[in-house]
């Protein structure tokens, strides 16, 4: 078990390298992320998502969302691409065909789905054409997570060759694992170890002191943040975070313990600058990463 700290980051994780950038990159050196994200009343998720990744450092940031909502988010965030599926008028991803995620997915360094899709009439067939489908690391976040024993089956998990990163809070993982909420709080660390060993992903358990496990059942506890980032979007500023990090070349177990990390410390320094911790909100997490 290791406590996630600067020294570790730096070594192990590859901290230092990430802070310096060689001055003949350009953006297609740090990778291209397509986040799939947001629905009529949860578009603010895709946003944050996207613009979380931009900050990660990703070179390129493509937002695909149900088209009706598309002209309300345009020009929102000026540095990220956006598609709108076409979605009969209804917001949501329902009727819309994978199809179109399938064609955004081909030249992507990652993809994140999940943050504030809902819950929709075809959720199954949507997870189970993006697992198939596609090649490159995979985040799956929120609703995604919800839909995964339905879908493709959890005993499938291991056999995607590409990283898969979960990124559930307490109460998606009680759903994932059949477990009570207490049950998981009272043993954190054995309940993702357990998960990731058997199932073969890199598992972020959220919270207080979350706990990343890796698949290979190494474990990271996280020591950053706060309890002002318990508000509503701060998981999907971490999805985008760990997005972007795999998506400039991390390995899974990097990409997730650095984005917990960063995303605490980011959160620190948010509560630092405000009077109270509780006025904090998840963008100001974003505008200090
Ligand atoms: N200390 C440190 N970090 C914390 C704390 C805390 N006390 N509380 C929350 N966090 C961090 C978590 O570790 C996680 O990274 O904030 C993030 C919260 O992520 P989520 O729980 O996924 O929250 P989010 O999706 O942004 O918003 C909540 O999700 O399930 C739905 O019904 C829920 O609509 C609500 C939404
Ligand atoms: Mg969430």
């Amino acid at each position: 078990t290791y406590r996630i700290e600067e020294p570790l980051l730096s070594d192990t994780l590859g901290l230092s390298s990430y802070r310096r950038r060689a001055s003949n990159s350009n953006k297609g050196t740090f990778g291209h992320v397509l986040v799939a994200a947001g629905s009529r009343s949860m578009s603010g998720a895709g946003l944050l998502c996207s613009k979380a990744a931009l900050r990660a450092g990703s070179g390129l940031v493509t937002w695909a969302l149900p088209e009706s909502l598309l002209d309300g988010m345009l020009g929102q965030i000026p540095e990220i691409m956006m598609r709108g599926m076409a979605d009969e008028g209804r917001g949501d991803w329902g009727k819309i065909s994978t199809q179109w995620i399938l064609e955004l997915a081909a030249n992507k360094a990652a993809i994140v789905f999940g943050p504030g899709i809902g819950r929709f009439d075809n959720d199954t067939h949507w997870l189970r054409d993006i697992w198939e489908h596609t090649t490159c690391p995979l985040v799956l976040d929120a609703d995604a997570l919800n839909m995964l024993g339905t879908s493709i089956g959890l005993d499938a998990l291991s056999r995607r060759s590409a990283p898969v990163i979960l990124t559930p809070h307490p109460g998606e993982m009680a759903r994932l694992c059949g477990k009570s909420i207490p049950e998981i709080q009272g043993d954190r660390i054995e309940t993702a170890r357990s998960f990731a060993w058997k199932f073969g992903v890199t598992l972020v358990l959220k919270g207080a002191r979350t706990v990343v496990a890796t698949p290979e059942g190494e474990i990271y506890i996280n020591r950053t943040g706060n309890a002002g980032m318990a508000t509503g979007g701060t998981g999907d500023v971490l999805a985008g975070i760990i997005a972007g990090l795999l998506a400039q070349g991390m390995s899974a177990t990097q990409s997730a313990a650095l984005g917990v990390y960063l995303h605490g410390s980011a959160g620190d320094r948010a509560a630092s600058s405000r009077p109270y911790m509780a006025s904090l909100i998840a963008s100001d997490i974003i505008d200090q990463l």
